[in-house]
């Protein structure tokens, strides 16, 4: 940093006194005003406002910090004030006691290894996953696009099928999905994710099949990381259900609500 190299008028000398006479050093003065600062800003405002952010916290710091390096390093007198004491701790002088001498070998030796520390933390390889968006219809994996619904074409005992579906429906899935299929039944309160409303377009109306049949499968275990982290309560139906089943109760779902699956075809348009 430069400092003022202008000659300066010759000051009156006032000794600068401090509490109970006792001259303080200007070093000691910085440090001070900087950590009162520090105190203020974490401690001192959040009883006025909200806590401020961290990094606004740091910007703040710094700029304290720069201001404070700034107002001892104006004149040259206070300059030489501010870093003697640095400068005698890391020179040493004939005042050298080996308390000193032991905390100046300390420091030579901490400062590296700190440093070191710090270049080991930031290069040593992180192992904590990335922490993932939460979506809502997350992408199946290649397996579940190749489902195909079994009784898709069998239009002959179709009503059958979401008899059996229905069945299965009221048995297994109302507790959550609702009587209505609109994700208010009785444990829906409870759950946060809350149910899918099947009456809602967001839901089946915007999948495949394949897809609904997928979710249904695997259940919220089964969602990919992008699906986390309010894993949801969905079961796991493939360890309840057998496929058959599985298939008639998406039927089901979408002939009472009377969506249709989106298609390929659909999607082409
Ligand atoms: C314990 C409560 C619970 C039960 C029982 C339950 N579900 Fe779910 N289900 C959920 C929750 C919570 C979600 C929403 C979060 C998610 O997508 O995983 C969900 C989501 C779904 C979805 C995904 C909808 C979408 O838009 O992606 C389908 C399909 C589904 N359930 C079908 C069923 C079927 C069929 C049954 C019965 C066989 C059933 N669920 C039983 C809790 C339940």
């Amino acid at each position: 940093m430069k400092f003022c190299k202008k000659k300066v008028m010759p000051k009156t000398v006032i000794p600068k006194q401090g509490v109970f006479n006792v001259k303080i050093p200007l070093i000691a003065k910085a440090v001070a005003c900087v950590l009162g600062f520090f105190l203020f800003l974490r401690f001192g405002f959040p009883l006025f406002t909200s806590p401020l952010p961290y990094s606004v916290l740091a910007m703040y710091m710094i700029l304290v910090t720069i201001s404070t390096l700034i107002y001892v390093s104006i004149f040259e007198d206070d300059y030489q004030q501010f870093f003697l004491p640095i400068v005698t701790f890391i020179r040493g002088d004939e005042a050298d006691n080996s308390f000193r001498k032991m905390s100046r070998i300390a420091v030579f030796v901490m400062i590296p290894l700190f440093m070191g520390f710090r270049t080991y933390k930031t290069v040593q390889p992180n192992f904590e996953p990335p922490f993932p968006p939460r979506v809502i219809h997350p992408a199946p994996p290649a397996s579940a696009a190749g489902f195909v619904n079994p009784y898709g074409d069998d239009e002959e005992n179709r009503e059958t099928y979401l008899q059996e579906g229905r069945d299965i429906y009221y048995r297994n899935c109302v507790f959550c999905h609702g009587d209505k299929l609109d994700g208010k039944g009785l444990f829906a309160e409870a759950l946060n994710v809350k149910p899918a409303n099947f009456a809602d377009s967001t839901t089946i109306s915007m999948l495949q099949e394949s897809f609904v049949f997928w979710r249904v499968t695997t259940g919220g275990i089964g969602l990919p990381d992008e699906a986390t982290p309010w894993d949801s309560a969905m079961p796991r139906w493939e360890l309840i259900l057998s496929e058959e089943e599985r298939w008639k109760a998406v039927m089901f779902l979408y002939d009472y609500t009377g969506w249709k699956p989106r298609t390929w075809e659909l999607d082409a348009e």
